[in-house]
This record gives structure tokens, C-alpha cells and sequence, in this order.
């Protein structure tokens, strides 16, 4: 991916951040990488829990520490499964990406092998619903 945003070395990382997943129940993990507007580094892995809906995935995991330290501005964000193609986040994660992150944020999908699929918040979720649609 060579789109003068995305840099080589997030694949490392995001790897990093799919390593802490807990995920006793589907085994599946996803690791998520928020990178700062001044190139920091948030992780997020998903939390699985036995009430399967109280499980929290990677992509929310990584936002929800950023907010809760005050870090609010990204350049990027980047997934990794161990799936072969690059997987894509679900519609929640969408939902609350749309909430806070720009609608122009590149979203990089990628795998272990390094493939990337790039799209943003924006081509994720099209005319999806946000506070600007409440003021009536
Ligand atoms: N999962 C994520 O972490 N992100 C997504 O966007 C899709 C799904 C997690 C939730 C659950 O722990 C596992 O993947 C299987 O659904």
C-alpha cells in the first residue's frame, strides 16, 4: 500500500496489538492499531466475554482507550485477523467509528501476510447516522 499515508512497519504493530486479544470463546482475534495524528500508538484487541454480547471488539477497544486518555485526533486505523483476506470491521465498530473518528480516515484492512484494503469511515458506513442528523 503505498497511498503516502500508510506506513510498512503498522503491520508490526497491529500484530502487537492482535497478540493481547482475549478471545477464549471464538479463538478468533483481531488486533486494531489507532495511529495519532502525532504518530502514537493506541492498541486494541478484542475482549470476549461468556455473555457473548458483552464482548468488545478490537477496533472499540482501541477508540475507547484513546478517549479515555484524552487522544481524540488519528491519522489511521488498521486491522489484522488471522483470516486469509483482509477482514472488515463490523457494523457497530463502523457505527462508533463514524461517531469518532473523520468521515475521511483511511481505514486499512490487512492480514498476516501484509495485504492492505484501504477505505474510509466514510465508504464504510455511507450516509450513516450521526448527531448532525438530530439537529432537526
Ligand atoms: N470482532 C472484532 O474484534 N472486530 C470486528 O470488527 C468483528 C468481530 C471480534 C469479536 C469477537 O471476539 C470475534 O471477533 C468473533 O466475532
Amino acid at each position: 500500500m503505498n497511498d503516502g499515508i500508510y506506513r510498512e512497519e503498522w503491520l508490526e504493530e497491529v500484530k502487537v496489538a492482535q497478540s493481547r486479544a482475549y478471545t477464549p470463546y471464538s479463538k478468533f482475534n483481531v488486533g486494531a492499531l489507532l495511529v495519532t495524528q502525532d504518530d502514537e500508538y493506541i492498541y486494541g484487541a478484542n475482549i470476549e466475554n461468556a455473555a457473548y454480547p458483552a464482548t468488545i471488539c478490537a477496533e472499540r477497544s482501541a477508540l475507547v482507550s484513546a478517549y479515555s486518555n484524552n487522544i481524540k485526533k488519528f491519522k489511521a486505523i488498521v486491522i489484522i485477523t488471522d483470516a486469509d483476506e483482509p477482514a472488515s470491521p463490523c457494523g457497530t465498530c463502523r457505527q462508533v467509528m463514524k461517531e469518532l473518528c473523520d468521515d475521511d480516515m483511511p481505514v486499512y484492512m490487512t492480514n498476516k501476510a501484509g495485504e492492505v484494503i484501504k477505505r474510509t469511515v466514510d465508504e464504510l458506513l455511507p450516509l450513516g447516522f450521526s448527531g448532525k442528523d438530530m439537529d432537526l
